[in-house]
C-alpha cells in the first residue's frame, strides 16, 4: 500500500514525562535514527501498542524537530484500555510501531485565528497556534479544562508569542464564553478540538455568525449525532486489489475491510467506524461510496481515496491501491 500517511515506523519511548494529571507526553524517537516524515500541525499519528491495540494521537512537538515526535497521551478510565496501556505500560526504551503521519486537519493560511480547546484537545491547538504565532499571525487561544492541574503544556502556552490566551478552568471560572468569543472573532478562522459538547457549542456559533466555511474541528471519536447510513440498498461489488491483482466479491452484507483483509491481513485499521483514518486506502479506478467522517466533500469528489472500514462502491467494481 503506498499512501505515504499508511507507512511504519519503528520508535522507541525516549522519554516519558508527567505533563499534568492524567496527562503523559511521549517522545518517540526513531530507532536508527534518521528523520520521521514532515507533518504540519493538525496531524496524528496511529500508535500501535505492545498489545496490537491502535490509538490515534495528534502531533504536538515542533514539526521543525524530526527526530522525534511528541504525543500526549490523556488516561481515559473508562475508555477502552489504549491509554492506560500508555500510562503503565510504555516506558522509557520501550520500541513501538507509528503509522503516519496523516493530516485530516490541516492548518489553511488565514489573517488571524481563533483556536478553542477542551482538555486533552489542547494536542493539535497547541502545534497550529505556535505556527500562526511564529509567523506573526493574529491568533487568539481559549484553552478549558477541569482545573489548571489537569491543563497540559500550560508553560509552553504561555511562552506564545503575539496573542492573546485564556486559559479557563473549570473549578475556579466555570465553562468558556465560548459564543462572545465568536461574536468578537469577525474574519477568524475558527479552530477546535475537545469534549463532544464543546464543539456543539462551537460549531453552532461559528455557522451561525461567521459561516460554515470558517468551521474547523477534530472530534475525539465517531460523531454521536451523526444519522446512521441506510444500508437496506447496499448490493454486491467487486474489488481489485491491485498489488496482488486478486479480484474479490463483497457481498451486499459484507464489509469491504473484512473481504480485503482476507487477502492483506496486514491491511491497517483501528476505529471501523470512519473517524481515525487508519484504513484509508488509494482508489485506482471505480467510484467509491464514502461513508466515512473524515473526507471533505472536495476530497470525496476526487474519488482517489476511501475509509474502507465504511465505504462501499458505487460502481460495479472498485480497484484499489493494496
Ligand atoms: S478504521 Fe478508522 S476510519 Fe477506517
Amino acid at each position: 500500500m503506498n499512501l505515504p500517511q499508511n507507512q511504519e515506523h519503528k520508535v522507541r519511548v525516549a522519554a516519558k514525562t508527567a505533563l499534568a494529571t492524567g496527562v503523559v507526553e511521549l517522545e518517540l524517537a526513531s530507532e536508527d535514527g534518521s528523520d520521521l516524515p514532515v507533518w504540519e500541525p493538525g496531524a496524528h499519528v496511529d500508535l500501535i501498542l505492545p498489545s496490537g491495540t491502535v490509538r490515534q494521537y495528534s502531533l504536538c512537538g515542533d514539526p521543525g524537530y524530526l527526530s522525534a515526535y511528541k504525543v500526549a497521551v490523556l488516561l481515559d478510565e473508562k475508555g477502552r484500555g489504549g491509554s492506560r496501556e500508555v500510562h503503565e505500560g510504555l516506558e522509557t526504551g520501550t520500541v513501538v510501531t507509528i503509522r503516519g503521519p496523516r493530516n485530516h486537519f490541516p492548518l489553511g493560511e488565514h489573517e488571524s485565528y481563533l483556536f478553542i480547546a477542551g482538555g486533552i484537545g489542547i494536542t493539535p491547538m497547541l502545534a497550529m497556534a505556535r505556527k500562526v504565532a511564529a509567523e506573526g499571525r493574529n491568533w487568539r487561544l481559549i484553552y478549558g479544562g477541569r482545573s489548571l492541574d489537569t491543563m497540559a503544556y500550560l508553560p509552553e502556552i504561555k511562552a506564545l508569542k503575539g496573542g492573546k490566551v485564556e486559559l479557563v478552568p473549570a473549578d475556579t471560572k466555570g465553562i468558556p464564553d465560548i459564543k462572545g468569543a465568536i461574536e468578537n472573532a469577525t474574519g477568524a478562522h475558527v479552530y477546535t478540538c475537545g469534549p463532544e459538547p464543546m464543539l456543539r457549542v462551537v460549531e453552532e456559533n461559528t455557522k451561525a455568525l461567521l459561516g460554515a466555511d470558517f468551521f474547523h474541528f477534530e472530534r475525539f471519536g465517531a460523531d454521536p449525532n451523526a444519522v446512521p447510513e441506510d444500508t437496506d440498498g447496499d448490493t454486491a461489488f467487486e474489488v481489485e486489489l491491485a498489488t496482488t491483482g486478486k479480484t474479490l466479491t463483497v457481498a451486499a452484507d459484507q464489509k469491504l475491510i473484512d473481504v480485503v483483509r482476507k487477502v492483506v491481513p496486514s491491511v491497517p485499521f483501528s476505529c471501523e467506524q470512519g473517524y481515525c483514518g487508519s484504513c484509508e486506502t488509494g482508489v485506482l479506478a471505480g467510484i467509491p461510496l464514502h461513508r466515512d467522517q473524515l473526507l471533505t466533500e472536495d476530497e470525496r469528489a476526487c474519488n482517489d481515496t476511501m475509509m474502507i472500514c465504511v465505504g462501499r462502491s458505487r460502481s460495479p467494481k472498485l480497484v484499489l491501491d493494496i
